[in-house]
């Protein structure tokens, strides 16, 4: 066992006592909120998921609601969190639920883990928090928690660093598994907090925290060079037709599978060129409002797109006119191109 670990359950369990956020999804235990919870939390921040978790669950409050919803309704209730491959696990999952286990959920670690979309972080995280199990969950959070306590300078991305974390928490686990599961993400989320110096002097690890002590906490942890992300120029049209807009549905594989989304072509076209590939959509500009440029980053890409808003003479073209009514309540329209709506 890491001597530096060994303090860290009676130091943080009473600091998560009186310092843990009150979040919606520490009102109550049940597998399947906790479950929600931490695939939305996943790449997402607190603050964002508040309302799509509430949300999420007054729609699909039971495993088997989500089993069988429709995939437009996920997509919609899933719009602007991003990573949509996790909503579409969400529900294979939960039909595996329904197959497999009778509707409950699964509750040993191994057979959590073997759900889709779950992985070592969240199995620990779901048998901890809502089972009580001492199982780890090592986030993001946790990782930088446990270099800066350990001084340890090995690269968090390296697996062989996650997979030593877990191992020397798993022997210091207390019996308030999910407490002290939660207590760590709170203090890698705040006290102990990502791109910035941590705040030492709050933070209830400070007499044994080897960092602190050696005065390096603020250079860890380690990471590898990121690789860089491409770029993809695109020219977006936000048609408008009589208060109706010309929406294409995305195809069913690659990048927002599924979702809806604004015609777009490759590069970002000056006016003439711009224009003529409205023509050949089949429809003729009857005035041009504007223009405007917004930038949208995924993991590995980074689209820079230049919009145009413009009126056309007709409804036609392959594409699905709706109002702006049916864009807010049914389409999922994701953020990349949801963020020209927000200005139409
Ligand atoms: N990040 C990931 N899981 C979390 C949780 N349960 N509470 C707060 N932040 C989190």
């Amino acid at each position: 066992m890491h001597d530096r670990l060994k303090n860290l359950p009676g130091a943080l369990l009473p600091w998560y006592e009186i310092n843990k956020r009150d979040l919606p999804w520490r009102q109550d235990r049940a597998p399947y909120h906790i479950w929600v919870s931490e695939i939305m939390l996943q790449q997402t921040r607190v603050e964002a998921v508040k309302g799509y978790y509430s949300r999420f669950l007054e729609a699909l409050p039971t495993i088997r609601s989500l089993a069988e919803a429709e995939e437009g309704q996920l997509l919609k209730l899933w719009e602007g969190l991003g990573y949509y491959s996790r909503v579409r696990n969400l529900q294979k999952a939960a039909r595996v639920i329904m197959e497999q286990y009778g509707g409950r959920f699964p509750e040993s670690y191994e057979a959590v883990l073997d759900l889709p979309g779950i992985g070592e972080y969240t199995a620990g995280a779901i048998c901890s928090i809502a089972m009580g199990q001492r199982t780890p969950a090592v986030d993001g959070n946790v990782l930088r928690v446990v270099s800066r306590l350990t001084a340890d300078d090995t690269p968090i991305d390296l697996p062989a660093c996650k997979k030593k974390i877990q191992e020397e928490l798993r022997e210091i686990y207390p019996d308030r598994a999910g407490d002290f599961t939660q207590a760590l993400m709170e203090l890698g989320a705040t006290v102990c907090g990502p791109n910035r110096a941590p705040d030492c002097e709050h933070c209830p690890c400070k007499a044994f925290c080897l960092g602190y002590l050696q005065g390096n906490a603020q250079d860890l942890p380690v990471k590898l060079p990121k690789r860089g992300r491409r770029t993809e120029e695109k020219t977006v049209f936000i048609l408008n037709c009589e208060g109706h807009y010309a929406l294409k549905k995305r195809p069913e594989k690659g990048l927002l599978a599924s979702l809806w989304q604004f015609p777009d072509v490759p590069g970002k076209l000056e006016i003439p060129d711009a224009v003529a590939e409205v023509k050949k959509m089949g429809l003729s500009v009857k005035e041009i409002h504007r223009q405007v440029e917004k930038n949208h980053i995924f993991t590995h890409i980074q689209w820079e797109m230049r919009g145009y808003y413009l009126d056309v003479a007709q409804m036609d073209g392959d594409f699905v006119w709706k109002t702006a009514e049916e864009i807010r309540s049914e389409a999922a329209l994701p953020t990349a191109y949801r963020q020209f709506w927000d200005e139409a």
